[in-house]
């Protein structure tokens, strides 16, 4: 496909550390995917971090969150040659556009969000910090600035992608069509549960496996999955339904046939919890393998991950200048320039 014809992709993460395989199955193997045939873009999505972290101690830990993700980003088989992965605090056009668009949102609209209140109780906030109610507009500077047509999200942040929406149309109804109105691509896999079944992975549960474990570790966690709780011993059936192992067996296993005889089995009592695990550790291994050897790769480079983000940063910031060009130009604020 010419490059003009491309649709653009925008997606991100705030960058709160390693990433784990419910990232993998949630959104990173979707961006691997899509990168062929789209011009993707990558934001780390630092300056929303502050939203429920502004002390000066979580800012901190940001660097290294950052250098992580991005060595996570890569290893997944994210290619930085072509695609621009950026960090939200290099590019102050995002804070200019995020000013503007507060003007098109009400604050009932925001008020009404779930999310918004969601990520306020699991930071243990009373009040709702104006920055924290303003999350999706932020988020909607993010994706308008590079003119994004696609926004490939998990189930959670699709409300956001709508105010997106919404403000798209509001500007370009106030001042003329300068933004797409992007669509939504929600993830299709369900949401990979932790290790011990309840939740969904998620490092602050201490219920994940992380893309950079070692095999050993990888191991170890697998040993401490939960399985059917109703099945006291190997000899007794057990439902492989919802189970963990199998819901795991199923994503990462490509040995379908290895897969079936162990559901048979384990139905029929005829297969124990250690063998079961230790094919799903023994498959795991072998799908991270490639990860790691490319983490390792990318590691071992001194200042790649710097480089990388440098051109990214420079990239994004280019395509900003233009959109927002073209937004003074759309709204006369061009005067006293
Ligand atoms: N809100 C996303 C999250 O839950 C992070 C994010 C920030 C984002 N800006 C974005 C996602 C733009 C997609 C597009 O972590």
């Amino acid at each position: 496909m010419a490059e003009g014809t491309k649709r653009r992709i925008l997606t991100g993460d705030r960058p709160t550390g390693r990433l784990h395989l419910g990232h993998w199955v949630g959104s990173l193997a979707n961006r691997v995917r899509l990168q062929h045939e789209h011009d993707c873009f990558f934001i780390i999505a630092d300056v929303h971090t502050l939203t429920t972290r502004p002390e000066k101690e979580a800012i901190a830990e940001l660097p290294d969150n950052i250098r992580e993700m991005v060595l996570d980003y890569l290893a997944a088989g994210i290619d930085p040659e072509r695609c621009t992965i950026f960090v939200q605090s290099a590019i102050p056009e995002t804070a200019e556009l995020n000013l503007i668009f507060e003007m098109l949102v009400s604050l009932p609209r925001l008020e009404r969000l779930p999310s918004i209140k969601e990520m306020a109780e699991a930071a243990h906030l009373e009040v709702l910090p104006f920055g924290l109610v303003g999350y999706p507009v932020l988020q909607a500077a993010d994706i308008l600035l590079p003119r994004a047509d696609l926004v490939p999200v998990g189930r959670d942040n699709v409300p956001h992608v709508e105010v997106t929406r919404e403000i798209a149309r509001r500007f370009n109804s106030l001042y003329g069509a300068v933004f797409p109105e992007p669509d939504v691509l929600v993830s299709e896999t369900p949401v990979l549960p932790g290790i011990y079944g309840e939740q969904k992975m998620s490092k602050s549960l201490d219920n994940a496996i992380f893309l950079s474990d070692s095999a050993q570790e990888v191991e170890q966690r697998v040993r401490q999955m939960y399985t059917d709780p109703k099945r006291v011993r190997a000899d007794i059936p057990g439902t492989v339904e919802g189970n963990p192992v199998f819901v795991y067996h199923d994503v990462f296993n490509p040995d379908r046939e290895e897969v079936e005889d162990l559901k048979q089995r384990y139905r029929r009592g005829k297969v124990g919890d250690v063998e079961v695990k230790q094919k799903l550790a023994r498959a795991l291994n072998a799908f991270l393998a490639p990860i790691r050897e490319r983490r390792s790769q990318y590691a071992s480079r001194h200042g790649v991950v710097e480089e990388i983000l440098v051109e990214g940063n420079r990239r994004m910031r280019a395509a900003a200048g233009e959109t927002m060009l073209r937004v003074r130009e759309a709204m006369g604020m061009t005067y006293f320039r």
